[in-house]
């Protein structure tokens, strides 16, 4: 069991990728906090887990709202005592070409997918510095560091989750805290469904594995970090993308 008995919140856990890596950790032992902001989906996917033996715990919570991010993990804290792993994999995108986007799309993506990042870590760091040990986990993306064409917002949103990644690296390794990132490619979930058949094809032609991967792909890498096999390492960025970038 690599995660045995360790606290684990992973945000936007309901469904996706998200789900897998809690799934994943459960299976390795951790009690799992299942926290996104679709309250309605939290509780079977909880059952889910629990149902396979897993021990997990659901708390619905918006990664964008402060007050709701200091909420969840003082809950997390007082329920089960401390927080060991914190996966930030809350996302969302609002596609649109630069010329065409709007200032509410820009404002939508960055305030989940970077400053939720950034509230979650700031909450949960405080924790763990006083543990003086814990494993941070960033869910970038591929187009973080390579861009795309449509998603200003959302590759913006990604680069700037690496650049928070390093900068907390360097800020907590001291106080014994790991913090990383896996960067997925084209991974097969809710989110790459809405692609069109084109932008499908052109994803997989320069892919050398000549595949999608799956969300377990992704889960596995987040649970290598929040392992022990990942102590000695932090400011990383892991890319899991079957060599769509290099
Ligand atoms: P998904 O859309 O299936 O799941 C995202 C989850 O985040 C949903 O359950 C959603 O309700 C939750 N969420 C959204 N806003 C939230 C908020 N404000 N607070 C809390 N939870 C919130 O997406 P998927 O594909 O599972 O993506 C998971 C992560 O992986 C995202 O950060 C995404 O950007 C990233 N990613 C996905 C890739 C893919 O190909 N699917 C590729 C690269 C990165």
């Amino acid at each position: 069991m690599m995660l045995e008995g360790r606290v684990c919140i992973v945000t936007g856990s309901a469904r996706g990728i998200g789900l897998s890596i809690a799934e994943t950790f459960a299976k390795e032992g951790a009690i799992v906090v299942v926290t996104d902001v679709r309250a309605d989906l939290i509780e079977s996917s909880v059952k889910e887990i629990v149902s396979k033996g897993g021990k997990a715990v659901g708390i619905a919570a918006n990664v964008a709202e402060s007050v709701q991010v200091g909420a969840l993990v003082t809950r997390v804290v007082e329920e089960l005592g401390r927080i060991d792993v914190l996966v930030n994999n809350a996302g969302v995108t609002r596609d649109a070409l630069l010329v065409r986007m709007s200032e509410a799309d820009w404002d939508f993506v960055l305030d989940v997918n970077l400053k939720g990042a950034f509230l979650m870590s700031q909450a949960v760091a405080k924790v763990m510095m006083k543990q003086r040990s814990g494993k941070i986990v960033n869910i970038s993306s591929v187009v973080g560091l390579m861009g795309n064409a449509g998603q200003a917002n959302y590759s913006a949103s990604k680069a700037g989750l690496i650049g928070l990644t390093k900068s907390a690296a360097k800020e907590l390794g001291g106080r014994g805290v790991c913090v990383n990132a896996v960067a997925p490619g084209f991974i097969e979930t809710e989110m790459t469904a809405s692609l069109s058949e084109e932008s499908r094809r052109a994803f997989l032609e320069n892919i050398p594995l000549k595949r999608a991967g799956q969300p377990s792909d992704v889960a596995s890498a987040a649970l290598f970090l929040a392992s022990a096999a990942g102590d000695y390492i932090t400011g990383q960025v892991i890319g899991v993308n079957g060599g769509l970038y290099m």
